[in-house]
């Protein structure tokens, strides 16, 4: 009997150390470092919280583009930027300074030579400068026409033109941007050369700002060669094409920086070139429809001698000390 309990005693000792045993075994298994199929596995978590601004599931690569051992890459927030705030950036600044200009034109009209027209014209810009003007100004235009076309030509052309024919255009109009991208920039450095003595800021812009440029009321304020509005848009085309021509670069020559760096010029690049096309925009129509006499100084170079001595009357008496008479064309031709 005796025998017996402790045969069965020992036999359940056994039995519960061999379970203890098992229990364990896993444990042990994984401590020896033996394989669990799971255990490194990525959680979808960790996917999700990679998408998040600034986070990122990066691996090793051999390969030269380090960029390819990030498993996503970053492009959230530009997509987002570039599908959806570019597009209002570009919308608000074009048509609001459209909506402006055809409200100024209602309450104010053309702007008149007050004294009339002269019969005596007087050479504002040389061919150089005016070479300089055209230059820039026509490349910033195509590059602006095929830049917007970027923006809203798959939304707005696109339907309207059938998917070959838009792909055929965007495919042009891009190759155009890209090339006439180089006439610009050559522009801009001419732009800034031939004028920038004349575009020093000084206090009789003071004096054209506080009289409203003379734009509201009647009566002009005294101005230089080129007066405080003339001067912004000088100074806005030399350091916003200077932006544009740097991002425009990184465009077009992305470096081993990765996509980030391209995503980063690329929403500079947009930002600046409708602010731009906006501030352009208010510049043609002053210089075209807005003011009579004020585009001859760009066609031909001369100048009705009453546009110039209402609207640059210290340049018009600095020229007259300078050169004297010789200065004054005579001619007959109206302003226009
Ligand atoms: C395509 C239509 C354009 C017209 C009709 C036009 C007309 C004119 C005129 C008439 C002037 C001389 C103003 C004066 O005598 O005081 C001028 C000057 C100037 N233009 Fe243009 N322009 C055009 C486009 C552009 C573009 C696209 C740019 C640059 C992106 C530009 C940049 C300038 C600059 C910097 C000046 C000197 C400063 C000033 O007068 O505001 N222009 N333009």
């Amino acid at each position: 009997m005796l025998n017996r309990l402790s045969t069965i005693l020992r036999g359940g000792l056994a039995a519960f150390i061999l379970a203890l045993a098992l229990a364990a075994a896993p444990e042990a298994a994984r401590a020896q470092g033996s394989v669990n199929p799971t255990a490194q596995s990525v959680k979808e978590q960790q996917l999700l919280d990679a998408l998040k601004p600034g986070a990122a599931i990066t691996g090793r690569v051999t390969i030269p583009n380090a960029q390819a051992a990030s498993l996503i890459q970053p492009g959230r927030d530009w997509r987002a930027f570039n599908q959806e705030t570019l597009p209002r950036i570009g919308a608000v600044a074009l048509l609001g300074m459209l909506a402006l200009l055809v409200g100024f034109y209602m309450l104010r009209g053309r702007i008149r030579i007050d004294a009339g027209a002269s019969t005596m014209r007087i050479l504002r810009f040389g061919s150089v400068e005016r070479v300089t003007h055209w230059l820039t100004a026509t490349s910033f235009l195509v590059l602006a026409l095929t830049g917007i076309n970027v923006t809203f030509g798959k939304t707005i052309l696109a339907p309207v033109m059938g998917p070959e024919a838009f792909a055929a255009w965007a495919g042009f109009a891009k190759l155009t941007h890209n090339f006439v991208g180089f006439a610009f920039m050559l522009g801009v450095v001419l732009t800034f050369l031939v004028w920038i003595k004349d575009n020093i800021p000084d206090s009789t812009d003071l004096g054209w700002f506080a009289a409203g440029g003379g734009l509201l009321g009647k009566g002009h304020p005294p101005a230089k060669r080129f007066n405080g509005g003339q001067k912004i848009v000088f100074w806005s085309v030399v350091v916003g094409g200077f932006f544009l021509a740097l991002s425009g670069w990184h465009l077009l020559f992305p470096t081993q920086e990765g996509i980030a760096d391209v995503q980063w010029h690329a929403t500079i690049h947009g930002t600046v070139a409708y602010l731009m096309m906006a501030l352009i925009l208010g510049h043609i129509y002053i210089g075209s429809v807005g003011m009579e006499g004020a585009f001859d100084a760009m066609g031909s170079g001369e100048v009705d001698l009453n546009w110039a001595k209402e609207h640059h009357s210290l340049w018009v008496e600095q020229e007259m000390a300078r050169k004297g008479t010789p200065a004054i064309i005579g001619s007959a031709q109206p302003a226009e």
